[in-house]
């Protein structure tokens, strides 16, 4: 890939007001996803947000005392400095109040003021009923803030307070964090062409049973959106995920091994770079059933007679482009770092990659998680780097080496 070389991540100033919602809870995870990823984030918490959750929790995950109070550190003239030192602005939960408050520029709190001081990109992820979500006041409130180029994450259908479910309900930590970052990051992959491959394969055994893996798609989604953020063109042959395909990916839905091998050759010829994150099958059933498998006519034991799948990744590396770009995974449940590196280094030789990304794996650990822990290996099998914290930041130290 020939894009403009970056330096490493910038440290960021990130302002996360907080206000005062049930969502607040879940606020505490947007704050932990920006320290994760090294960022310095100041919370502005109103009086409502801390009924909902505690200061020390707030200031323990951001490591920086939290403000609610205009008239708390009047000499340093607090109600100002924040937004002027703000590299981003987050406000997660928003409840209705805190957006129509903002839509009229209003500045009777802390947080009102932190924003109007500041010329930071401001990112909201709005938390309420659907009622309030879908009142025309919100609606024209949002509509305000959209035009004055505030990013609106979220929110998600779903499961609100007490037993109501609809849109209102804020969007996840981990994407609030990777969209916010996303407003502010490097846009070094513009022009790139970028085929990932998520998710985990099925391969049938009958019309209602197959064999598959636990490979939920997380990693795999969460390098399409990095890709998307740096300004990439991304393709993503997506197999089973559990959590949605980012919105401006162009998705490609397979089902087995097969149908994953012809999708990501088609898309390879368009591809500058290609990462298999996918969990693909080794092996699938010989013979599959034209009806249930019933366990009378079968009788006590079942054997049944696999075969080889196509290696995807091999094949792809086989056939690749001069300056083509193919990143492997390998999921590995051997426990020890040095044994896992070598059988790592072993894997990137075989299958002729140019990065192979290693992680552990096993009944807890790896699989469905939003956590990973990586060692990426070059094509010779040396340590390049590694990398630890949630799958954006993951993905965005691929993306960085790649770069
Ligand atoms: N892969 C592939 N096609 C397969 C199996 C794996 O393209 N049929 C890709 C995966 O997407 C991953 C890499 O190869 O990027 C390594 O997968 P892994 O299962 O760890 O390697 P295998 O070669 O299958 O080796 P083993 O399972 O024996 O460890």
């Amino acid at each position: 890939m020939t894009a403009a070389a970056t330096d490493a991540p910038r440290r960021l100033t990130v302002v996360l007001g907080i206000t005062g919602g049930i969502a607040a809870y879940k606020a505490v995870g947007v704050a932990r996803a920006f320290v994760v990823a090294g960022h310095d984030v100041h919370i502005v918490a109103t009086e409502g947000a801390l009924r909902f959750v505690g200061r020390p929790t707030l200031e323990a995950i951001s490591r920086n005392p939290v403000h609610t109070d205009l008239y708390e550190g009047v000499a340093e003239v607090r109600h100002v400095a924040l937004g002027q030192r703000a590299d981003l602005i987050v406000i997660a939960p928003a409840t209705a109040h805190t957006i129509a408050s903002l839509a009229a520029g209003l500045a009777g709190d802390l947080l009102g003021t932190t924003v109007l001081a500041s010329a930071a990109p401001l990112v909201i992820a709005p938390a309420m009923h659907t009622e309030m979500w879908e009142h025309p006041a919100t609606v024209a409130n949002i509509a305000t803030l959209r035009a004055r180029g505030v990013t609106i994450v979220g929110p998600d259908s779903g499961r609100l307070t007490g037993t109501d479910v609809g849109p209102g309900r804020m969007s996840e930590p981990e994407a609030i964090a990777a969209a916010a970052l996303a407003v502010v990051g490097p846009h070094d992959l513009v022009g790139r062409r970028i085929l990932i491959s998520a998710g985990g394969t099925r391969e049938p055994l009958d019309p209602v049973r197959y064999l598959g893996n636990r490979s939920s798609g997380r990693q795999g989604v969460a390098l399409a959106e990095a890709a998307l953020a740096r300004g990439a063109t991304v393709t993503l042959v997506a197999a089973h995920l559990e959590v949605p395909a980012p919105a401006g990916a162009e998705v490609v839905e397979v089902g087995t091994a097969a149908e994953l091998d012809a999708a990501m050759r088609a898309a390879s010829v368009e591809a500058d770079t290609i990462i298999m994150a996918a969990a693909v099958a080794d092996f699938r059933p010989v013979v599959i059933a034209e009806g249930k498998i019933k366990k009378d006519a079968v009788g006590e034991s079942l054997e049944l007679r696999l075969e080889r799948t196509p290696d995807v990744l091999a094949g792809l590396a086989a056939a690749r482009r001069p300056g083509q770009r193919i990143v492997g995974f390998a999921a590995e449940t051997e426990a020890d770092d040095e044994r896992r590196r070598q059988i790592g280094a072993e894997k990137a030789r075989r299958k002729g990659v140019d990065l192979l990304v290693v992680n552990p794996v096993g009944w807890s650990e790896g699989f469905g998680s939003t956590t990973n822990s990586v060692m990426i290996l070059d094509g010779a099998g040396s340590v390049v780097a590694r990398a630890e914290g949630d799958k954006a930041s993951v993905a965005h130290r691929i993306l960085d080496l790649l770069v």
